[in-house]
């Protein structure tokens, strides 16, 4: 009865685990299509707060449609489902938009080397906002990502400080939105994917009046009409990739966020980041100095041995509970 009994859960198991294999390596590659387009959009057409509300607005006509059509299920949410949602999307918004911000100013890969450092980020709102306690393992880990990013920070060709900031801020604005999007979906009677879309929804809801304040149409038509020119008509194809490959990464990413805790979430966030800073490199023939790619290897390490440290920490606490 024992074999018969352990047969399905280890069959289960792997089951679950070539689940969550499947949709990093899908989130990944959607991610690494999405910052090619958005790059090459940004570089014709310059406007980050719209391109990033039009991301937005994909994401949520994509889903609105789905739900009409039934091709998927509506979520049934109430009042205090949207209330609890709101601290996710104004997190969400403001580091959606801080990241594209960046990379309208900076390589793409210098976005992703500074938005490496997230754990970092994770670690020190979790110990001087949440009061959460860390072994001393987790702390060193901290020091190559942190100096990694700063390396490679000091010894980037085209340095810019909006572009620097930018990053920093989407990566503190991501950590709040992971711990709150996981609190949110704890219980849940929503999917990650509908999870997703409602977040999609209400973010273009608050993005949409500070794009206009801050650029507006009449910049937006100016800057269309040049890109245009410069490009051709096929841009308008470089916006709706940038916009639905937007959508379907962070909703791959989400689902897996239903699977996994926030920490493996983050692990994979920041490996992902490889592919994304090579193949970026290699399309946009970014220069690189060896020591900036130095900087960037030690962040990526630092990240490896965070993970490392961080395991150990929570089969520690599961041994002494
Ligand atoms: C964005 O525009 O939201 C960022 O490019 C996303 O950053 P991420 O790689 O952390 O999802």
């Amino acid at each position: 009865p024992v074999d018969v009994g352990a047969a399905p859960a280890a069959g289960s198991e792997v089951a679950k685990k070539v689940k969550i294999g499947v949709y990093f390596a899908t989130w990944w590659a959607l991610n690494v299509v999405f910052n090619i387009y958005n790059k090459k959009v940004l570089n014709a057409f310059p406007y980050p707060w719209l391109t990033s509300t039009l991301s937005l607005a994909a994401g949520s006509l994509i889903m609105l449609v789905s739900w009409a059509t039934r091709i998927a299920e509506a979520p049934k949410t109430d009042l205090d489902f949207w209330k609890t949602l709101l601290p996710v999307a104004l997190a969400h918004t403001i580091g959606h938009v801080a990241a594209t911000v960046s990379m309208s100013k900076v390589a793409v890969s210098f976005t992703h080397i500074i938005k490496s450092g997230e754990p970092a980020f994770s670690v020190l709102v979790s110990r001087f906002l949440l009061g959460e306690t860390f072994p001393a393992a987790v702390y060193f880990s901290l020091l190559p990502i942190i100096g990694g990013c700063a390396l490679a920070a000091v010894t980037e060709l085209n340095f810019n400080m909006t572009g620097f900031m930018g990053a920093m801020i989407s990566n503190l604005a991501f950590v709040f939105r992971n711990i709150f999007s996981k609190k949110g979906m704890k219980g849940k009677s929503v999917s990650g994917m509908n999870y997703y879309a409602c977040l999609s929804i209400l973010s273009l809801i608050i993005l949409t009046p500070f794009a206009v304040a801050v650029e507006g149409p009449q910049m937006w038509a100016a800057g269309w009409q040049k890109a245009l020119s410069d490009i051709g008509p096929h841009i308008v194809w470089w916006v709706a990739a940038q916009s639905v490959f937007y959508h379907l990464y962070n909703q791959v990413s989400y689902m897996s966020l239903d699977e996994i805790s926030p920490l493996t979430f983050s692990i994979g966030n920041t490996m992902k980041r490889i592919s994304v800073i090579v193949s970026s490199i290699i399309i946009f023939h970014t220069p690189v100095q060896p020591v900036n790619a130095l900087g960037a290897a030690i962040a990526i390490l630092g990240t490896f041995l965070y993970s490392q440290a961080s395991t150990l920490t929570l089969r520690y606490s599961f041994i002494t509970v």
